[in-house]
């Protein structure tokens, strides 16, 4: 193993079998599997680490606490119908996701649809789909009033809140400011009042104070602070709540000196929370809505070693992958100073580091970097690197077309 000054281990690699030192997703050889591929990029995707990663979460909490997928984190087909399966409902953002989350046949009701600017034709379409709608703002409200009037339908909806709080320490904050997500916890009364004149049938509450945090305090006092806002503003609500979205934001371990979360004591609030929560909101059906948790690590991208070459005394592996395809891990998609992603040589998981690299993608660009001085087994051309905590925000958060190279595969196994 080598080591340089007192630099932090990288995150740990989530728990992937491999077999006679090649990686296994799914059961199958990643080797085998790029080979298929004429060795092209991939991400690929395991049920299994999926399924564990929900059974673990389910086993803490109590049975009140449905689990939604947040369908932005990854909306492969197949992954979004694995997901479905395993949680209890869908969060989406756009009409394409809402589009999917129909296909997958999840009842209406158990499909929310929120996000700033919202078209009407986006509304529209929520409507006739029969989905909760989270309303963002006053604006969206008077439009989705004037929908309902012409289709003489009561939609669904629940108030985005934009709380006073935020996720502390926390890689998104979306609370706790001036915000374009949801109406200011302020506002909301007033709002209320309002929408007790319009055709829309009141469900509840969603707010969301922010995402990745790995501190299990920060978000243990997120959830105890949306239920005790929530619980004030029902005193103002037009009906009772019947649905209550209190985010999540559980984060995962990319970069080195983090680890996973330990949830015992925010499932053990949750606990609390759930049978406070059945004294005020009787008829509330209590969510938790997450993305990354739930899919990020079962996701791994892999490329292949194209070139290597020392430049000044610094080894580069050149791959025919890169930030095109994973953005994030490339450190550019809303990084300050860029740190690697859990990296792996796919095909000598059993050989020990020997050597310090960097990792670079094909695009003349600097910024095209998958990991820097990172220490690995040797490596060569036709290896393969892996990228770990990939199944979340890879794919479809990267700019595939930049510099015309072809897209990466996408399989769930
Ligand atoms: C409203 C809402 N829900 C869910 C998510 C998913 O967050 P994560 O993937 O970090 O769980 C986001 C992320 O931005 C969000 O804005």
């Amino acid at each position: 193993m080598i080591t340089k000054g007192r630099s932090p281990q990288p995150a740990p690699i989530p728990p992937f079998a491999t077999s006679d030192g090649n990686l296994l997703v799914g059961g199958r050889s990643v080797t085998d599997i790029v080979a298929t591929l004429q060795g092209q990029p991939c991400y690929l995707y395991d049920r299994q680490l999926m399924t564990t990663q929900v059974a673990s979460l389910r086993n803490g909490l109590p049975s009140e606490i449905k689990l939604h997928y947040a369908v932005k984190a990854n909306p492969m087909r197949e992954v979004v119908s694995h997901l479905c399966d395993i949680t209890d409902g869908l969060d989406v953002a756009s009409a394409g996701e809402l589009q999917l989350a129909i296909a997958t046949g999840t009842r209406p009701e158990n499909i929310s649809f929120a996000g700033p600017g919202k078209s009407s034709q986006d509304l529209h379409s929520a409507v006739e789909a029969g989905v909760i709608i989270c309303l963002e703002s006053a604006g969206e409200m008077e439009r989705l009033a004037q929908i309902a009037r012409q289709k003489s339908i009561r939609p669904k909806v629940a108030v985005r809140v934009n709380p006073a709080f935020e996720l502390k320490i926390s890689g998104l904050k979306m609370g706790g400011g001036a915000l374009p997500f949801g109406v200011d916890e302020e506002q909301v009364p007033g709002l209320l009042q309002q929408m007790a004149e319009l055709p829309l049938d009141f469900y509840g509450f969603h707010i969301f104070a922010g995402g990745q945090s790995l501190r299990e305090d920060a978000l243990t006092e997120v959830q105890i602070k949306s239920y005790q806002l929530a619980f004030k503003l029902a005193e103002h609500a037009p009906g009772p709540v019947r649905w209550l979205n209190t985010g999540g934001g559980l984060g995962v371990p990319y970069f080195a000196g983090e680890s996973p979360l330990q949830l015992s004591k925010f499932t053990a609030t949750m606990h609390t929370l759930a049978n406070e929560s059945r004294v005020r909101l009787p008829q509330a059906e209590l969510v938790l809505e997450l993305g990354r948790y739930l899919v990020a690590p079962a996701g791994v991208y892999l490329c292949q070693i194209v070139d290597r070459k020392v430049s000044r005394g610094k080894t580069f592996l050149v791959t025919n992958g890169g930030m095109h395809h994973h953005l994030a891990a490339s450190g550019n998609l809303g990084q300050v100073i860029r740190k690697n992603y859990p990296v792996a040589i796919a095909n000598r998981m059993n050989e020990p580091d020997r050597e310090q690299v960097s990792i670079v993608g094909p695009l003349c660009t600097p910024l095209d970097i998958l990991a820097d001085n990172v220490s690995l087994p040797r490596a060569g051309i036709g290896d393969l690197v892996a990228v770990f905590q990939s199944g979340a925000y890879g794919y479809t958060a990267s700019p595939h077309q930049f510099l015309s190279h072809p897209p990466p595969t996408e399989m769930c196994l």
